[in-house]
Parts: C-alpha cells; structure tokens; sequence
C-alpha cells in the first residue's frame, strides 16, 4: 500500500513525498503592492525546510481586482516575479517542490484583511476608501459583501488571458506548479456554482457552460506550457441544495484531467454560508469520490495525524495537503515520518542534532 512518505510525479515533476502544504493567505503585504515581503521569506523557507513534496504559496492574485484584499501577493508584474524568486530558490534548495496558486477573487475581492495595514476592519472596502468595484459570473449578492458587476463575456476572457499570463510568469520567477484555484466562492468557483451563475453567454448553462472558463484556462496554460504541472482546485460540494454536488465536481475533474490538468485537491465551501459538518477529515470522501474517476486527487481539511494521513493515502487518494497543522508546526511532515517510523532524508543538516 501506498504511504504518505513515498515518492511520486507530478507530470515530470519529482516530488519527495505526498504531504503537501495548503496554500494560505497571509495577507501581509503592507505596501498593497502584491510583492513578496520579509513575512514571506521567512514563512516559507520554514515550511520549505520542513519536509514537505509539495509546498503551494497562498492565493495569488492575476490581476490587481482580483485580489482578496489589498493585503494580497500577486503575480501579475516582473517585480512581483523577482520578489518570488529568491522564495522558490530557497525551497529548491531545500528539496521542496513549490507552485503558487493562481486567484481572481470576483465577488470576494476588495475585502479587508482585519489586520496589518488594514486595521481590523472587516468586510468589502469602499471605492472611496481604496477598494473597488467587483466583478462576478451574475450581479448576484454573496456572504454579505459589496454587490459585484456581472463580468462581460471580453472581461471573462480577459481574465482568461490574464491567468495564463500569470502562469508565464509562474514559469519565470522558478515555480514548479501552479494551481488554478477554482474553489472557497472565488471567482471560477463562481462561475462553476449555479447559485452565482445565470449568464446566457457561452460561460453560463449547464454544467459544461459553466466550466468554460476554467477548462480554458488549463487547456491554454497547457497549450502554451507543456512541461507545467497544473493542479486545480475545487470546492466539491457547495454543502447546499442548488449548488454544486461532489457528481458535478467529480466531472468537472475529469474534464480539468482532459484539458491537461495533472491533479485535482478536493476542498470544499466558501460560496454561500452553510453547515458543514466539520471534524476529523471532513472532506476526505470528496477526494475520494474524484479519485474514482481515476483523477491523481489530493485530499485536504483536518488532517492532523500521520496515522489519517496513512489511511487516506492507503485508500487511492495520491496526497494529503496540511493547512493549520503546519502553520502550527512548520516540520509537521518531518514530525509525522519519524512518528512511521520511516527513514527519510528531509531534515536539514542545520537540524540534524534535534533529531
Ligand atoms: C490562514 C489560512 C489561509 C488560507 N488561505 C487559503 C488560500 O489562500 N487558498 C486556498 O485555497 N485555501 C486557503 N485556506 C484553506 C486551506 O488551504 C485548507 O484547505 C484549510 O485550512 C483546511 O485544511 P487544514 O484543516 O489542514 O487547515 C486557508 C486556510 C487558512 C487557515
């Protein structure tokens, strides 16, 4: 059977292992500039030297109006590129593989951060106060935020063409892999959700319609980069009567696999407010379910132990991914080998005497 600590590949990507760090915001751009700072440095040349396969940088924005908050990285300028480069450089060095994922929040873009620069303020941020006028799939209200502007069908594309240009430049501060995230209510997962998509254009419909843009983006990003391993994202289940199904998400992954993705992380929520049944693992039968369509499929969402780790890896799922555990603890996949009793080689020789 399977375990967390084997090797595996990611189109010609090696990677050392299958524990892979979540992407997580940190919010801490405090020039609003979308460029990599100190807190960025030193955050993930820590989980880098940590032991992980595969490390995903934080939600990235594409363009300035896609970000979350002000607070965002980007990747949408060469001087973003330089700042990220000397962050893969080290994580390379350290034998971590590392991607950066790609975001265009719609109608959850323009929000504070609740800290740093930001103050505490939460919620949408005025246009007069800094923030902006969001964009969405339909001019449909969510989560109590500003009211987006339906996107144009020139804008859809746009946006489009500003996630592949994104992916360039992914290529060229030294990223392994991107992911296009098309989950937690942003932009594509609003497209994708039939509660936030009522368009009649060739980016609304069924659920095909609805993911033209997403299956746009990875098969020209695929097109265009070959040799790039492209995860995608998605929220499963909208938790919802109406919204997405674990079926819905399980084709959508086929298809994503068919226009060149590589593999599939099952998250789930962040549209609408709903009642997740949230516990140990809580969203491991969603990976399951997409790694039945024969999709190499991460699992994520309270997975806290090496032991769980084991078992969901041992079911056919290819990899676990770690969010707060490893914001905890950032060594929690070297922790997790030794407590398995495996004999690897991702300690950094600095830290071979505390083991
Ligand atoms: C501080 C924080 C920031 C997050 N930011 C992102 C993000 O940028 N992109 C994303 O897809 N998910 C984000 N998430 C969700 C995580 O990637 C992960 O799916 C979630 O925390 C569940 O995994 P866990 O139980 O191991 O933490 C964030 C989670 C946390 C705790």
């Amino acid at each position: 059977m399977t375990s967390i600590v084997e090797p595996m590949r990611l189109r010609g990507l090696a990677l050392r292992n299958r524990i892979w760090i979540a992407p997580m915001c940190q919010y801490s751009v405090d020039a609003y500039d979308g460029v990599p700072t100190d807190w960025h440095r030193v955050h993930y040349g820590a989980l880098a030297a940590g032991g992980t396969g595969l490390l995903v940088v934080e939600a990235t924005a594409i363009a300035p109006d896609g970000r979350i908050t002000r607070q965002d990285t980007g990747i949408w300028n060469d001087a973003q590129v330089d700042a990220w480069r000397p962050i893969v450089d080290f994580a390379h060095a350290q034998g971590a593989a590392i991607g950066v994922q790609l975001n265009h929040a719609g109608a959850k873009a323009s929000t504070y951060a609740g800290f740093g620069r930001d103050g505490d303020a939460r919620g949408s941020v005025p246009v007069d106060a800094g923030g902006w006028q969001t964009v969405s799939a339909s001019d449909e209200q969510i989560l109590g935020l500003a009211q987006p502007r339906a996107a144009s069908t020139a804008e859809l594309e746009a946006i489009a063409d500003a996630f592949v240009a994104a992916a360039h430049r992914a290529v060229a501060a030294g990223f392994d892999v991107v992911e296009v995230h098309a989950a937690h209510g942003y932009l594509l997962h609003q497209l994708l959700s039939p509660i936030t998509n009522r368009r009649d254009d060739r980016f609304g419909g069924d659920l095909a319609g609805r993911a033209t843009l997403l299956l746009d983006v990875v098969r020209r990003i695929r097109a265009e980069l070959p040799e790039l391993p492209i995860v995608v994202r998605l929220s499963a289940t909208d938790w919802t009567e109406g919204g997405v199904t674990p079926d819905d998400a399980a084709q959508v992954a086929a298809w994503a696999i068919g226009a060149g993705a590589d593999a599939v992380d099952a998250s789930s929520g962040g549209l609408v407010l709903a009642d997740i049944p949230v516990g140990p693992g809580y969203q491991v039968h969603l990976a399951e379910r997409i790694a039945a369509e024969g999709v190499v499929t991460s699992a994520v969402g309270l997975v806290e132990t090496a032991e769980q780790a084991e078992a969901i890896v041992a079911s056919g799922v290819a990899a676990v991914r770690i969010g707060r555990a490893a914001l905890r603890d950032a060594s929690t996949p070297i922790r997790w080998a030794r407590e398995l009793g495996a004999d690897v080689d991702w300690v950094p020789a600095q830290r071979l005497r505390a083991y």
